[in-house]
C-alpha cells in the first residue's frame, strides 16, 4: 500500500501547509510513492489560502503553496491516511480525541509528532509562528524541513 501522510496544525494556514510542501519536495527527491495533504484542528481558516508570510517563506525556498486551501480534520482522515502527523502536542492531543476508537478498526493511521522523526528532537513542538514576526516563519521552515526529511527517510526504510 502506498503511504499517505496528513500534516495537522491548528489553523492549516502556517505550519502544516509548510510541512506538506517540504515533505512533498523530500518525497519527490527520494522517489517515494506517497499522497500528501494537510489540515487544521480548528475551523477558522477553512477555505483560506496559506498565511502570506507562509507563502513568502515557501517561495523563498523554491515552493509555491498559494493554491493550497485550509480544511479541518475529519474522522475519515484517520482511515484514509497511513500517517497523521501533528505539528505540536496540543494538536496531537486533539487528534487523539477526534480519532475513532481503535475497536471500530476505523482509525488505522499512525499518529505522531513531526519532530519525533528528527533524532534528538523527539517530543518537541514546531512553534506556532502566527502571532510572531516574519523571522518565526524561517524557523518554521527549518523545523518542518528537518521533520519532513526524517519522516521521508523512515518511510523509505519502511520503519
Ligand atoms: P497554524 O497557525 O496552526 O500553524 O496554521 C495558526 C493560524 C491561525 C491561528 C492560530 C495558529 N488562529 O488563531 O487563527
Amino acid at each position: 500500500m502506498p503511504y499517505s501522510v496528513l500534516f495537522v496544525c491548528l489553523g492549516n494556514i502556517c505550519r502544516s501547509p509548510l510541512a506538506e510542501a517540504a515533505f512533498r519536495e523530500e518525497a519527490r527527491r527520494l522517489k517515494l510513492d506517497v499522497i500528501v495533504d494537510s489540515a487544521g484542528t480548528g475551523s477558522w481558516h477553512v477555505g483560506s489560502p496559506p498565511d502570506p508570510r507562509a507563502q513568502a517563506v515557501a517561495r523563498k525556498n523554491g515552493v509555491d503553496i498559494s493554491s493550497l486551501r485550509g480544511r479541518q480534520v475529519k474522522p475519515i482522515d484517520f482511515r484514509r491516511f497511513t500517517h497523521v502527523v501533528a505539528l505540536d502536542e496540543d494538536n496531537l492531543a486533539n487528534l487523539r480525541r477526534l480519532a475513532p476508537p481503535d475497536a471500530t478498526a476505523d482509525a488505522t493511521a499512525e499518529l505522531s509528532l513531526l519532530l519525533d522523526h528528527v533524532e534528538g528532537r523527539e517530543g518537541q513542538p514546531v512553534a506556532d509562528p502566527y502571532f510572531g514576526d516574519d523571522d518565526g516563519f524561517d524557523l518554521t521552515w527549518a523545523d518542518v524541513t528537518a521533520g519532513a526529511r526524517g519522516l521521508a527517510q523512515k518511510l523509505r526504510r519502511g520503519d
